[in-house]
Order: structure tokens, then C-alpha cells, then sequence
């Protein structure tokens, strides 16, 4: 099965940005350590990252066109903000989980208490650093073994 991982702005940073908040884990490692998991798995997973917001609506289309099985998506900062983001959730068959490193609704911004995509996608995993990228990996294993 054909996972897509879309990591949007800044976590390109990971391993220096706010490691308070992020952890030090390098945005390589975590990367690594999702392709790893998923070889175990028998899954094939594809990760990109990008700073532009059309560019994330953009990879929801191919995951579409490419009939994937599954999107893991990390929005950052556009899961605050972007209507356009959860239209083409809705526009598209294929299961999009999201996942955040924090838990931005215990976060003292009050912008990140609100999810625009949240209603979009099936499942939601904050809080838990990598682990919350493994998890939706295993619910969308799992979508894909009841289907
Ligand atoms: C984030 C949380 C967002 O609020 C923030 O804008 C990010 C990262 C996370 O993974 O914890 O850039 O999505």
C-alpha cells in the first residue's frame, strides 16, 4: 500500500526549531525513522515537505491521481488558517490523518486551539512527536486491511 506523508512550513527546521516545544529530533531522523517503521510495515511511503500552501493541496491531488491508500498530513501552521487546504481534503478519495508533533490545542497561542481540518479528515494525533506519524500510519493499515 502507497502511504504520501506531507510535512508543511517550517518543519523543515525540526532538530533547531523550538526544540522546547519540537524535541531534537533532525526533520532527517524523523524522516528516517517514519521509513523505517513503514519497511517493517510492508508499506510504501512517500515524504515531502514544502513551506507553500498550494504546494500541500497540490500532493493531496496526487495522493488522489495516484490512487494512494492514505495521506499522513502535518499542515503546521495552515491547520490554523487554511480553508483551501480542508476543501481539497474533502475534494479527494483518499483518508487524510492528521498529525502534529505538539499538542497545539495545550499550547498557549490561542490561534492553535482551532483545527480548520480537523472535520475533514478521519483521525487526529498530537502530542506525540514521531509517534503520532506511526499511528496514523497503523489506522490507515488498519482502513486497508478491512477494505
Ligand atoms: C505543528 C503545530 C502547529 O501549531 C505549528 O504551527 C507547527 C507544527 C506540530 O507538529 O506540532 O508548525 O503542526
Amino acid at each position: 500500500m502507497d502511504i504520501l506523508v506531507i510535512n508543511g512550513p517550517n518543519l523543515n527546521l525540526l532538530g533547531t526549531r523550538q526544540t522546547d516545544i519540537y524535541g531534537n529530533k533532525s526533520y532527517e531522523e524523523l524522516c528516517n525513522e517514519i521509513k523505517h517503521y513503514a519497511e517493517k510495515k510492508a508499506v510504501n511511503v512517500e515524504i515531502q515537505q514544502t513551506n507553500l500552501e498550494g504546494i500541500i493541496i497540490d500532493l493531496l491531488h496526487y495522493a488522489h491521481d495516484k490512487k494512494m491508500a492514505g495521506v499522513i498530513l502535518n499542515a503546521a501552521a495552515y491547520t490554523h488558517s487554511s480553508y483551501a487546504i480542508y476543501d481539497a481534503i474533502l475534494a479527494i478519495d483518499v483518508p487524510v490523518v492528521e498529525v502534529h508533533i505538539s499538542d497545539p490545542k495545550t499550547r498557549k497561542e490561542a490561534f492553535r486551539h482551532t483545527s480548520i481540518i480537523e472535520p475533514a479528515c478521519i483521525k487526529t494525533f498530537s502530542g506525540e512527536g514521531l509517534n503520532s506519524y506511526l499511528k496514523a500510519m497503523d489506522i490507515l493499515r488498519g482502513l486497508k486491511n478491512a477494505a
